[in-house]
């Protein structure tokens, strides 16, 4: 078997303050394929969130490990951390969080330029012609409508062609028929670019699609196992 291209062991997450201590996750193991697509579900509060960012790196565990690509998260210092969550991860979020101040073009060339790439402007109207958003390059995001911008932070995400993105309910804030645009697009860019899609959904048909689901309940993973197909 290859090497998972994400490894989680014993991962808990516990947070205090003066009313005592809350654990958020309690040892949390598992391991993710390049490729596989997972969904992660489990009621509201359970966790699914404060696992995302700990699988980025965005905060840290009380214990146990993530390996993203064989390397050790934790044991990297920030700027280390930081710069691996740029080669390897993209995200995203249920509130789209463009900056608000610069073009959908000028958003999706970000990331590339903070790479370096030289050719971050014609890459990055690329990426967006395949999200079907070639007429908006210089739009703000103000003037996109909540599927053109969620469009435009997939772009975002899979233009640095990252091996593995995490989404946290991307669909959430969108209605049903646009969530299903950004939905297979998320698909077809998982199977056309071979990413390793992590993705927190709370809708069942969603969550059907992907190889595998991993059920979070009051902080522990109950159940993991291959989607039944119908
Ligand atoms: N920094 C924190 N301090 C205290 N409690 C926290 C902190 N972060 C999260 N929690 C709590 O941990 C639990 C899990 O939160 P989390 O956001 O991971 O849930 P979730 O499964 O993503 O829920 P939802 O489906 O509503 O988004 C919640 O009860 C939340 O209140
Ligand atoms: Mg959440």
């Amino acid at each position: 078997m290859n090497s998972p291209i994400i490894a989680v062991e014993h991962l808990t997450k516990r947070v205090s303050d003066a009313t005592g201590t809350l654990t958020i996750l309690h040892d949390i193991s598992f391991t993710l394929q390049a490729r596989e697509s997972v969904a992660i579900v489990g009621a509201s509060g359970s966790g699914k969130s404060t696992l995302l960012g700990l699988l980025a790196g965005l905060d840290v565990p009380t214990e146990g490990t993530v390996r993203l690509g064989g390397e050790d998260l934790f044991v990297l210092d920030e700027d280390a951390r930081a710069a691996l969550r740029a080669r390897q991860l993209g995200f995203v979020f249920q509130s789209f969080q463009l900056l608000s101040n610069r073009t959908a073009l000028e958003n999706v060339m970000l990331p590339l330029e903070l790479a370096g790439r030289r050719d971050a402007r014609a890459a990055a109207a690329d990426m967006l012609q395949r999200v079907g958003l070639g007429q908006r390059l210089g739009h703000y995001p103000k003037l996109l409508s909540g599927g053109e911008q969620q469009r435009v932070a997939l772009a975002r995400a899979f233009v640095v062609q990252p091996k593995v993105l995490l989404a946290d309910e991307p669909t959430g804030s969108l209605d049903h028929a646009t969530g299903e645009t950004v939905m297979q697009l998320m698909f077809e860019l998982n199977r056309e670019r071979g990413t390793t899609l992590v993705l927190v959904t709370h809708d069942r048909s969603i969550a059907a699609r992907c190889d595998r689901q991993l059920l979070i309940d009051a902080g522990r993973l109950v159940a993991q196992g291959e989607t039944l197909q119908a």
